[in-house]
């Protein structure tokens, strides 16, 4: 058996590839088929002069996604889907396909969803999952090479470590429990025994947001370490999101071609990044620029409104008299006019939204999702964030010893809307302020007595922050949602498949 992706190696050749039928055209005495077989796409025309009759027969009865091993001889064709053909020669059915629900026409969202387990056998969620790949094991890569050692946090758990209010919560026998929704309290411990560290597992939120960017049971990466600052925090979540983009643009070129990825803005990922304070994010979010900024986009997509329709009307007037060819592009192009009117009309509705969360927004508050898509506006390169007010912050971070009005925390922004994909920060290392932390956050102290343990004995400035799988797939693949960034994702009223 040959996987596709080897093709190459065996020009002229005769193989057999195993795989599923993604599509079938054909004539009076000749079929083209797609077959999919996990690692690429490949043509194989059968010929009715090439094959046996009974083989010929077989071929008229395939369906999209039977299951076929088929045998034929390679031969490069530059302008055929992975560039390298296969004359068929024989063929066998291994399990048909009556009536595979996912056609090429568009289904919605939510019929997508439900059949997730075959969705993920289409090209672009097969590109997603590739590229998935890359960046955990880019991370992985990444952190190994640099000696960090891998540590595998507990899910269960017995105390919040990003809030209450999130957690879900759990009967572990007879005592309450939550599932994990991070595993830094556990790292740190980890980072004092092993001096550089990073978890990397399911963490869970019971948030009832139902956003774009939002997932229950989501993968993150933490890395952990002692004796790190939060600047040097900082230039290893720099070092590290440069690595994972340069290794998916090395090795997953084709897939981000079938993702229709603008690869020249992931070309523009380089150090240094972009970085301020939260207090000049606040400033700058409520200066004139900001204001001008919002009202000129305004009025420029009001135009570009008023454009399109006239161009949709040119286009109707002419689709009565125009050719079978003409009237399959100006259909085409009124599919793309559409969905350009429904991105303004979002805009249209967005922007006002914007400026009054902008005008409402205080000093003290954290970030919404619309202040740091708007901050973004202005950055092709990702964002650092850091010194955020205490009060908008977890109960570990330490505190800004030039100004306790903030924390030593960061906040990494992607580019391109994709909001905050990095939270970080320097560890409160001192017993006393995590204790009065501790207290002023109303937390149980007993159950993280052993995390105050870690100060008690050999206490040390360390530093750590948390990247979000999905949010970084959906980055990198220009994914709208990160439903589609996560082979079963978990969200606000989904649990099947
Ligand atoms: O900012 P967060 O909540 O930080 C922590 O959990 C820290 N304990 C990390 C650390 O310092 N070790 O989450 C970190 C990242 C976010 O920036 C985001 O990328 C992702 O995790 N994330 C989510 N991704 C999908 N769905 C959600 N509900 C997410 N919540 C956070
Ligand atoms: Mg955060």
């Amino acid at each position: 058996m040959t996987y596709i992706k080897d093709l190459k190696d065996f020009d002229g050749q005769e193989v057999t590839l195993k795989g599923w039928v993604y599509n079938q055209r054909g004539s009076k005495s000749l079929y083209f088929t797609i077959v999919r077989d996990g690692s690429g796409l490949c043509q194989c025309i059968i010929s009715q002069d090439d094959v046996s009759e009974e083989v010929w027969a077989a071929a008229g009865t395939l369906t999209q996604e039977t299951s076929l091993a088929i045998t034929g001889k390679v031969k490069k064709d530059d302008r055929s889907v992975g560039g390298y053909e296969l004359h068929v020669t024989d063929m066998k059915i291994i399990g048909a396909s009556d009536d595979y629900p996912i056609t090429p026409k568009d289904h919605g969202t939510e019929f997508l969803m439900n059949n997730r387990h075959l969705w993920l056998r289409s090209q672009r969620q097969w590109a997603a999952m590739r590229v998935r790949n890359t960046i955990i094991f880019s991370i992985h890569q990444f952190f190994q090479e640099r000696g960090f050692m891998q540590m595998d946090a507990p899910v269960f758990t017995g105390n919040a470590a990003e809030g209450t209010t999130t957690l879900f919560e759990t009967e572990y026998f007879d005592q309450p429990a939550y599932l994990t929704q991070s595993g830094q309290l556990y790292g740190e411990a980890m980072a004092m025994a092993q001096g550089l560290i990073y978890t990397f597992g399911p963490t869970f939120r019971a948030e009832k947001s139902k956003t774009r960017r939002h997932l229950t049971e989501f993968w993150m990466v933490e890395p952990e370490m002692a004796f790190y600052d939060l600047d040097m925090n900082m230039d290893l979540a720099e070092d590290m999101l440069c690595y994972i983009v340069d290794k998916v643009l090395d090795k997953n070129k084709s897939e981000l071609e079938v993702l229709e990825r603008d690869i020249s803005k992931l070309e523009q990922i380089k150090k240094p990044f972009h970085s301020m304070t939260y207090s000049e994010a606040i400033d700058q979010l409520k200066s004139v620029e900001t204001e001008s900024m919002l009202n000129e986009m305004f009025t420029s997509r009001e135009e570009e409104q008023v454009q399109l329709k006239k161009e949709i009307e040119d286009l109707d007037k002419e689709y009565g008299q125009a050719k079978k060819g003409r009237k399959y592009r100006i259909d085409a192009r009124k599919k793309e006019i559409h969905d350009r009117q429904n991105q303004i009309e979002e805009d249209l509705r967005n922007i006002p939204v914007w400026k009054k969360n902008i005008e409402s927004l205080k000093w003290g508050e954290d970030l919404g999702g619309s202040d740091e898509t708007i901050l973004m506006m202005q950055f092709d390169r990702p964002l650092m964030i850091h010194r955020y007010p205490t009060e908008a912050k977890a109960f570990y971070m330490k505190k800004d010893p030039e100004n306790k009005e903030v924390v030593l925390a960061v906040d990494v922004l992607a580019p391109e809307g994709y909001g905050e994909i990095i939270g970080g920060s320097q560890r409160e290392d001192d017993l006393d302020e995590l204790l009065h932390m501790i207290e002023k956050h109303d937390l149980p102290q007993e159950v993280f007595d052993w995390y105050i343990d870690l100060r008690r004995y050999g206490s040390v400035p360390h530093s750590g922050f948390g990247l979000g799988v999905e949010r970084t797939v959906a980055w990198l693949c220009g994914l709208k949602h990160v439903r589609e960034t996560i082979p079963f994702p978990r969200m606000l009223g989904r649990l099947h498949p």
